[in-house]
């Protein structure tokens, strides 16, 4: 995956609390093009594969917990400097700490339950949008061609 995509997941406290919609319209409107998307439940041992990353924190168990509890939406995005630009757009993971205007502010519950997922670097944006996505699945931002 090249440096233009990103990858994101909408979080089961956001998808129980309705805000599915309003999240994919902030994520329109600051010029990202949804180019794949699923709505999905993980199990508790995809969740632990998604944040493997952090098996040693004292927060992987309640993060497994609350990430299989209820459906994600994962989708791919695609806009210049995405990885970047998407994670100024959703706000520091603790939403005390996160501007106004961002996804978090908006919609995060508490540090844990802080309504969506952003990748932090290309390689991760090309790791965890395999995860979930075939590239038969990913679609190009005029949203007319598979991506293969
Ligand atoms: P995310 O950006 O998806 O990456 C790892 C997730 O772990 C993070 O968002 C939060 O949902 C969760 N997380 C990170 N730090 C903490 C923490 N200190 N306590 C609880 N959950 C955390």
């Amino acid at each position: 995956m090249a440096n233009n995509k990103t990858f994101t997941m909408i979080k089961p406290c956001a998808v129980k609390n309705g805000h599915i919609g309003a999240i994919l319209a902030k994520i329109n409107e600051a010029g990202f093009r949804i180019v794949a998307m699923r709505m999905t439940r993980l199990s508790v041992s995809q969740a632990e594969a998604f944040y493997g990353v952090h098996k040693e924190r004292p927060f992987f168990n309640d993060l497994v917990e609350f990430m299989s509890s209820a459906p994600v939406v994962a989708a791919i995005l695609e806009k210049d400097n995405a990885v970047e630009d998407y994670r100024k757009l959703i706000g520091a993971t603790n939403p005390e700490n996160a501007e106004e205007g961002t996804i978090r502010k908006a919609f995060a519950v508490s540090i844990q339950e802080n309504a969506v997922h952003g990748s932090d670097s290309d390689d991760n944006a090309a790791l965890e949008g395999g995860f979930f996505f075939a590239s038969s699945e990913s679609y190009t931002a005029d949203g007319i061609e598979v991506l293969d």
